[in-house]
């Protein structure tokens, strides 16, 4: 076990790139079951739910090794294996790989994935949407047992654009004869990184990024190689990190524009902001300006993925915040640990207001879900004096190696082994 020590107080500064997105290549690592035919996945993040995913390929009879950054996967033949819950357990987005399952095999057996730290996570969309396609599927709890024997595509409208239900879909309908509809389908950049892995596949999706998207399905898709998009999320925690700490940064090999609903909540926040071609420069001073109300939704509006970190930096801005949490019943965790650190925060249901306080401090604290942990090393970087963070494998799920580019960016921040 290991845990962080971050000493505070200093603006962040300098240049620093970020890592290829974890929502982008989890789906495309589930993708692959999709072709009998190699697929190398260029700068393929090394991430516990990365590592998660390709346990459950291999579990499924698929090769998946990394050689250096890339990941090489090949499914030439899948055993349809159930994926039990130990493998489900570690990864709550299991449950989209049963699309190119099916539609590889026409049959799935997964157990379910459960609830998890940030909310229940219900999978009924996913089911109800296999189901469109003539998707047989028993579910007692335990283990969902699909049968894609008489599967066909159809038109399928989700009651709310689910970015994993979405993403299942456009899997299962990769290989089906016809043209699968997906109606108020997510409109997520993941989700067009996705459709374009399955054309650069041989496979034919279109309108990815808007609400309807089109799946023609195709005989035989081919293998090929693929570098997903850059994470948005982890660019968003770098800028968040910099306006807390009052700095200025650039960060860069990004696509600004999947950043707007972020940027654009710096900007209320007091940063100023320069978008360049693939950067965000970032400049802030001093202590950042409260958001009277900041709330999280799909695509293209503030994600919720964002919600913790930005929570961190307005617990120390002048004035107070009211912030409203629209995806997950249970995404204020961390917020009793902020408290720790001098946070005012008093949450009720899914709205929290946050008092900007003068100055945080720091303390031992410990993070309970990924982004949660994000916002603790915000909070700790623009903390006076040290804070350590335990439960950092819940950070290693979506950040390769968290210390080194808030180090790059002259953090003073050191991972230990726990004695
Ligand atoms: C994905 C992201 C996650 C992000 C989320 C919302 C990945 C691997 N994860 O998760 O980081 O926080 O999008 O942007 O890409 N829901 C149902 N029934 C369903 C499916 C979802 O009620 O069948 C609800 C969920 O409980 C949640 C909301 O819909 O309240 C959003 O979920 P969804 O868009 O499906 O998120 P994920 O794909 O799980």
């Amino acid at each position: 076990m290991q845990k962080l020590i971050v000493q505070g107080g200093m603006p962040l500064g300098g240049e620093i790139s970020v890592q290829t997105a974890k929502n982008a290549a989890l789906p495309i690592i589930a993708a692959c079951i999709l072709t009998e035919e190699p697929i190398v996945i260029e700068k393929c993040p090394h991430l516990k739910d990365i590592d998660a995913m390709i346990n459950i390929m291999r579990h499924l009879g698929c090769s998946a090794a990394f050689d250096g950054d890339n990941l090489h996967v090949c499914c030439r033949d899948v055993s349809l294996n159930v994926i039990n819950a130990d493998l489900t357990g570690k990864l709550r987005s299991s449950i989209f790989i049963l699309g190119s399952i099916l539609s590889r095999c026409r049959k799935a057996y997964i157990s379910h994935p459960g609830g998890c730290e940030i909310g229940l996570r219900p999978i009924d969309l996913h089911i109800s949407g296999l189901k469109g396609l003539s998707v047989k599927i028993e579910d007692d709890g335990g283990v969902i047992c699909c049968d894609g024997g008489d599967m066909k595509s159809g038109v399928i409208n989700l009651d709310f654009a689910s970015v994993g239900a979405t993403e299942n879909l456009m899997m299962a309908g990769a290989l089906l004869d016809g043209e699968t509809v997906i109606v108020n389908a997510a409109r997520e950049p993941e989700i067009v990184d996705l459709a374009n892995f399955i054309n650069a596949m041989g496979g034919n999706v279109s309108g990815a990024g808007g609400s309807i998207i089109r799946v023609r399905g195709v005989k035989k898709l081919h293998g090929c190689t693929y570098k997903p998009m850059p994470d948005r999320i982890c660019a968003g925690t770098f800028l968040a990190a910099v306006a807390a700490t009052g700095g200025c940064a650039t960060v860069k090999d990004i696509v600004p524009e999947h950043l707007f609903g972020i940027t654009e909540r710096l900007k209320k926040a007091g940063a100023k902001l320069t978008v360049r071609n693939g950067s965000v420069r970032i400049c802030a001073d001093g202590r950042p300006k409260a958001i009277h109300k900041l709330e999280t939704n799909v695509y293209p509006a503030f994600p919720t993925d964002m919600q913790p970190q930005f929570c961190a930096m307005l617990s120390h801005a002048t004035g107070s915040s009211v912030i409203v949490e629209n995806l997950f019943e249970n995404r204020f965790g961390y917020t009793t640990e902020l408290v720790k650190m001098g946070a005012n925060i008093t949450v009720k249901d899914r709205i929290a207001v946050v008092a900007g306080v003068p100055r945080l401090h720091g303390a031992a604290v410990k993070a309970c879900d990924l982004r949660g942990g994000a916002a603790l090393v915000i909070a700790a970087l623009a903390a006076e004096g040290k804070t350590e963070i335990y439960g950092v494998e819940h950070i290693d799920r979506g950040y390769e190696s968290i210390e080194q580019p808030f180090a790059e960016l002259g953090g003073n921040i050191v991972r230990t082994e726990i004695e």
